[in-house]
C-alpha cells in the first residue's frame, strides 16, 4: 500500500473520508443531485442569485465585451475597467474609501492577514475562525494567540499581555459553522483601547445582515470604523472572487504587499459582471434579505419542534450538533434519501466531537418546504436513534 492509500484508509476508518457530489443543473433552492431533485439546504448562494437570469446575462455580456479572462495579474496587464467599477461599487456598498478584489475569499484572508502582520507581531484570532483565517495567521509568521469563541473578556486579558506589540484582531462576522455573530462593537472597542487593528470576514454576513444586506459591520453601525472588512463574491453575491475594504492607504498597501493579489491572475470579467449585476439586484430588491432571515427563523423553529435545537445560531446558518462524525454522516445520508440535502460537517472543519448537520437556507425557499424538511430530518434522526423524543442527545 502506498502512503497515500494508507492515509486515505485512515480517513475512511475515522469517518473523515470526503467525496464529491455532482449537481446536474444550475444552482437554486432545489437542485438535481445525481439525477434526482432535492431540496438544497447547504448552499451559500443565500439570495439565489447564482442562477438568476439577470446575473447570468451579465456574466455573458461581460464575457462578450471584455473577454473570458484577464490574462495577467492586476499589476501587470490584467487591470481592467470592470475591476475598477466593481471595486468602486463594493467600497460604496460597504461604506469604505476603497475596495480591492482578490481571486477568492480564501485568498483575500491569507493575503490581507499576512500583509498586515508579520514576525514580531501578534494576531488575535477567535477559536472558531474560518480555515482561511487560520492559514493567513500561519503565513503571516506572526505569533497567533487564539481567544475563546466570541469572548471579549478573554481577548482583553490576552491583549493586556501583549500591550505595546503591534497586533491585529481577526474574526468571522457570522461564524461559518455555527451561524452566530461576533460581538463587533466590543472587539472594535478593545482594538482601539489596545492599539490593535480589527479585520472582520463578512463572507456569510454580506447579503444576510445589516441594512440592505451590507453585512454584520454595517448592522453594528461600524462601517468605515472596522479597519479591514473582507467579503466574498462567491456566496450571497452568486459569483466568484472576493474583496477587502479599507481606507485608501491600507488598500494601497495591500496592492503592494498582499501576495495573492500580486502573484495571481486577476479575476475574469464574467465573474465581475455577474457580481455587479448581483449588487444591482440586492440594491433593488432588499426584501430578499428579509426573506432570508424569515426563512432561517422558520427552519430553526421547525427543527426545534422536532427536538433538533440549533444552539447559538441567529442567522441563515443553522447547525444541529450530533457529536461524532459517523452518526453525523449517517444522518446526512438518511436526510438525503428523503430528498433533503444538508451537509454533514466533520473535523477538521469543526473541533473533534462537534460534528454537525449544517443547514443553510436561501431567500427563495418556501417556508412550507422548510417545515417539511425539518420533519423529515427529525424522522431520520429518530430512525437511527439520535433523537429520543422530544429532544436530541446533542
Ligand atoms: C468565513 C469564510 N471566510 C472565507 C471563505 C472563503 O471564501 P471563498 O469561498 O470566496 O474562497 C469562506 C468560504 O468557505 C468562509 O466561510
Amino acid at each position: 500500500m502506498t502512503d497515500v492509500a494508507a492515509r486515505l484508509e485512515e480517513l475512511r476508518e475515522r469517518g473523515l473520508y470526503r467525496r464529491l457530489r455532482l449537481i446536474e443543473g444550475p444552482q437554486g433552492p432545489r437542485v438535481l443531485l445525481s439525477g434526482r431533485e432535492v431540496l438544497l439546504l447547504c448552499s451559500n448562494d443565500y439570495l439565489d442569485l447564482a442562477g438568476d437570469p439577470r446575473v447570468r446575462e451579465a456574466a455573458a455580456a461581460a464575457a462578450l465585451r471584455w473577454g473570458a479572462g484577464a490574462g495577467a495579474s492586476r499589476l501587470i496587464s490584467g487591470n481592467m475597467r470592470p475591476h475598477r467599477e466593481l471595486e468602486a461599487r463594493l467600497a460604496a456598498f460597504k461604506g469604505y474609501e476603497r475596495a480591492l478584489l482578490f481571486g477568492s475569499g480564501y485568498l483575500a484572508n491569507i493575503g490581507a492577514i499576512a500583509a498586515l502582520t508579520g514576525p514580531g507581531e501578534v494576531v488575535f484570532s477567535d477559536e472558531l475562525n474560518h480555515a482561511s483565517i487560520i492559514d493567513g495567521c500561519r503565513l503571516a509568521r506572526a505569533e497567533t494567540v487564539v481567544y475563546r469563541h466570541n469572548d471579549a473578556r478573554h481577548l482583553e486579558s490576552l491583549l493586556r499581555g501583549a500591550a505595546g506589540t503591534p497586533s491585529l484582531i481577526v474574526t468571522d462576522g457570522v461564524f461559518s459553522m455555527d451561524g452566530d455573530v461576533a460581538p463587533l462593537a466590543q472587539l472594535l472597542e478593545l482594538a482601539r483601547r489596545y492599539g490593535a487593528r480589527l479585520l472582520v470576514d463578512e463572507a456569510h454576513a454580506t447579503g444576510a445582515l445589516g441594512p440592505g444586506g451590507r453585512g454584520a459591520v454595517a448592522a453594528a453601525g461600524l462601517s468605515g470604523e472596522v479597519d479591514v472588512v473582507v467579503g466574498t463574491l462567491g456566496k450571497a453575491l452568486g459569483s466568484y472572487g472576493a474583496y477587502a475594504c479599507a481606507n485608501a492607504e491600507t488598500v494601497e498597501y495591500l496592492v503592494n504587499r498582499a501576495r495573492p493579489f500580486i502573484f495571481s491572475t486577476a479575476p475574469g470579467p464574467p465573474a465581475l459582471g455577474a457580481a455587479l449585476a448581483a449588487l444591482d439586484i440586492l440594491e433593488a430588491e432588499p426584501e430578499r434579505v428579509e426573506r432570508l432571515a424569515a426563512n432561517a427563523r422558520a427552519l430553526r423553529e421547525a427543527l426545534a419542534a422536532e427536538g433538533l435545537v440549533a444552539t447559538g445560531s441567529t442567522t441563515q446558518i443553522v447547525p444541529i450538533e450530533v457529536g461524532e462524525a459517523e452518526p453525523t454522516m449517517e444522518l446526512c445520508e438518511r436526510a438525503l434519501e428523503r430528498g433533503v440535502f444538508a451537509q454533514g460537517i466533520r473535523p477538521p472543519t469543526v473541533p473533534e466531537g462537534s460534528s454537525r448537520l449544517r443547514f443553510t437556507v436561501m431567500a427563495t425557499h418556501e417556508p412550507d418546504e422548510l417545515r417539511r424538511a425539518a420533519h423529515q430530518v427529525g424522522e431520520a434522526a429518530r430512525e437511527i436513534g439520535l433523537l429520543k423524543a422530544p429532544t436530541i442527545a446533542a
